[in-house]
């Protein structure tokens, strides 16, 4: 083995599942941003785990509505990942720069995009500093899958993006 830097990890735990988090804004429209850091928490209860940067404009809609939809996208949503992560939901309509065709869910206002693998409806119940993001505890409300949708992970860390069935 050698030593590594920790940029690098991610290309050692390839493919690396990927998220929309999809949040509410003031005027009630939806916002997503790309995220890998995630993972299940607890099963029963369910509680789910993320990490969001100090920069991000979803860092602050959590902290108003402390609601979430984590949506694994299908692999036609690809260029959502790309599209919803290199820009910000402050000054940009991701779901018109995109073009998404979005979903409502039970029990929530937060729209997420059509289609998905898996929608996870949750609130957020404690956050934890963690130096340049803020690690974020949520219980589970809902959780909605599809059995035909081809989920998207990203490939050599996060530089490319397919189905998990890639050689
Ligand atoms: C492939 C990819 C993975 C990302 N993973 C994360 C992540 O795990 N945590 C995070 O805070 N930001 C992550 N980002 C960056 C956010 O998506 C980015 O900061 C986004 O612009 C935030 O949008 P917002 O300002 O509308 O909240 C990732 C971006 C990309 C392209």
């Amino acid at each position: 083995m050698k030593a590594i830097n920790m940029s690098s990890v991610p290309t050692y735990t390839s493919p690396n599942s990927m998220v929309l988090v999809c949040t509410e804004k003031p005027d009630g429209t939806t916002n997503m941003a790309t995220l890998a850091w995630w993972t299940i928490a607890s099963t029963n209860p369910g509680k789910i785990m993320f990490s969001i940067n100090k920069g991000a404009y979803t860092l602050e809609l959590l902290a108003e509505k402390k609601e979430v939809v984590i949506a694994v996208p299908s692999v036609e949503l690809t260029a959502a990942l790309i599209g919803c992560g290199t820009c910000s939901g402050r000054d940009t309509d991701k779901i018109a720069k995109v073009g998404l065709t979005m979903q409502d869910i039970e029990g929530t206002a937060i729209k997420a995009p059509v289609p998905c693998k898996l929608l996870i409806h949750a609130t957020v119940v404690n956050t934890m500093d963690a130096d340049d993001h803020v690690v974020h505890l949520c219980d589970v409300k809902g959780v909605y899958g599809d059995d035909d949708a081809d989920a998207v992970f990203g490939w050599n860390g996060y530089s490319e993006f397919a189905s998990a069935q890639k050689k």
